[in-house]
């Protein structure tokens, strides 16, 4: 036995219809067209690792010292800041300052000072020591060889 559907009802069932089918078609025909996706792609950076033979780098021949090197396309084309911290230890920084994006100069002792509004990173972390960065240099992960004399930089 079937009941007779009341006009307030069927409007009703109409909207709701409606409403969940734009729901649904909404965003497939949004993605159909490229300047209107929400999911935008993003450029992704290369990622990778490469091999530095420190016995071409003679600034990385004593602890403490430093050098700058690019290593395309990892890195967006911009220099990585090497620093030999020990016999065996090392770090590697962007020379991208997290404030408004200068190259970071070399290191001072244990701090790496950005030229364009005195940010001043740590040389072991790359944390800030003073603003008007927020936020410390990216480290890349590295890894010394000594049998080989090689650095190993990830990106
Ligand atoms: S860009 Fe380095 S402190 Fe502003």
């Amino acid at each position: 036995m079937c009941k007779e559907i009341s006009p307030e009802r069927r409007q009703f069932l109409w909207k709701a219809a409606v409403t969940l089918g734009a729901g649904v078609c909404l965003p497939v025909v949004l993605s159909w067209l490229p300047g209107c996706s929400s999911e935008t792609k993003q450029p992704t950076e290369p990622s990778g690792t490469v091999e530095l033979d420190l016995s071409a780098v003679p600034e990385l021949q004593q602890v403490g010292g430093a050098a700058k090197r690019r290593f395309a396309p990892y890195n967006n084309e911009r220099e990585v800041l090497i620093i030999r911290l020990g016999q065996t230890e090392f770090v590697a920084f962007s020379v991208v300052c997290t404030h408004m994006g200068c190259d970071v100069n070399y290191p001072t002792g244990d701090v790496i000072p950005c030229p364009c509004h005195g940010a001043r990173f740590a040389v072991r972390d790359g944390r800030v020591l003073q603003g008007p960065a927020e936020r410390p240099l990216r480290r890349f992960p590295c890894q010394y060889d000594a049998a080989r004399n090689v650095l190993l930089i990830t990106f």
